[in-house]
């Protein structure tokens, strides 16, 4: 206290100026208030001039400590504001990583899966390779040799009219098409087994077919299959037969058998059609089996020497089995799917129950 009552009052009034200030804009204008030029502080000291003496002296110190007080009180509110505002600023400024404002983020996306096809084309390799088959592959695009020539099947044989072929123009001097069947695969496996002394052969190969087939319930113009090759010493039809039923109850469970009914393959001698217990009846009949019990997977028979002699494998040592099936027809009869072609529409809702 000054002992002056005035000054003591105008002390006052600047703390309760200063103490209501809120921002940096606020304590510049208190500040110019209560102690700029036009304060009542400096008016007071602009007075001291007409004073006497002794009186000048006092009321001077008394207004120097007012005007001390005041400009400590306003260098401290305005520390405190402006550690305030930076903290705000910087609460402001903040960006949570992991906060989740909804309506603002678009929902996660569901998580992906393979396609059916994809998916059967697995668990069927899975089901060979637990038999002792490898797996293997070739190209959708072959000469005519590998898809036919090499096959016993020699440029304008009837047999031809069983595969309706894409042909491609590749300017080559022979005639190129996209594989109707896996068998090609056979004769790269078999040639490169000649070449390398790579004999015996147990493999599957597993890939995608062309035909220029209609699209309808049963059949895709594009598709896959998944043919099986072996060739060893003492091969018999019994192998076959014993890895078709194997091969059937392990991938379509124990009350589905298989069985082998004649048929002509120019690259297989004797033949086979290999059939499987309808899914969807289980023996009985249906309208899917057309009341037989059984569903057509493919065609299997014991290696024709004619293929043998075409890739150079003597077949007085060796003799062999090969089996060849569609993999989209394997998973239409085990999930029981009417129409093939829901397959390829990419409905997200057929796609997604499996
Ligand atoms: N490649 C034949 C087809 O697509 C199926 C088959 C494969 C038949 C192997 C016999 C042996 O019709």
């Amino acid at each position: 206290m000054s002992g002056h009552p005035d000054i003591d009052a105008l002390v006052d009034r600047a703390r309760a100026d200063v103490a209501s200030a809120r921002t940096t804009e606020d304590i510049r204008a208190v500040a110019a208030t209560v102690s700029g030029k036009k304060s009542p502080l400096a008016e007071a000291g602009r007075r001291l001039g007409t004073l006497e003496p002794d009186e000048r002296r006092e009321l001077g110190r008394a207004l120097h400590e007012a005007r001390s007080t005041i400009e400590a009180l306003i260098e401290e509110r305005r520390s405190t504001i402006t550690a305030d505002e930076l903290a705000r600023q910087m609460e402001a400024d903040r960006i949570d990583l992991t906060e989740f404002i909804a309506g603002a983020v678009p929902a996660p996306a569901g998580r992906g899966r393979l396609h059916l096809v994809t998916q059967t084309r697995d668990s069927l390799e899975d089901v060979f390779v637990g038999m002792g088959f490898e797996v293997a592959e070739g190209p959708e695009i072959e000469t005519d040799w590998f898809n036919f020539g090499a096959l016993n099947i020699p440029p304008a044989h009837p047999a031809r009219g069983m595969w309706d072929t894409f042909y491609l123009d590749l300017g080559a001097p022979e005639s190129t098409l996209l594989r109707t069947h896996t068998s090609p695969v056979q004769i790269h496996l078999m040639e490169t087994a000649v070449r390398t002394g790579g004999l015996p052969i147990h493999a599957v190969m597993p890939g995608r077919c062309y035909r220029r087939d209609t699209p309808d319930a049963r059949h895709l113009p594009v598709f896959h299959q998944i043919e099986g090759l072996v060739v060893d010493e003492g091969i018999t039809f019994a192998d076959l037969a014993g890895t078709i039923e194997v091969f059937t109850a392990a991938y379509f469970g124990p009350d589905i058998h298989s069985r082998l009914r004649p048929a002509y393959f120019p690259f297989t001698e004797p033949s086979a059609e290999f059939e499987v217990t309808c899914t969807i009846c289980h023996g009985a009949g249906c309208r899917t089996c057309s009341q037989t019990g059984w569903i057509e997977l493919g065609g299997c028979g014991m290696v024709d020497p004619a293929v043998f002699d075409a890739v150079g494998i003597d077949a007085d040592r060796w003799s062999g089995f090969a089996f060849g099936f569609g993999i989209d027809r394997c998973a239409q009869m085990r999930h029981q799917i009417a129409d093939l072609r829901a397959l390829i529409e990419n409905d997200i809702r057929f796609l997604r129950q499996f």
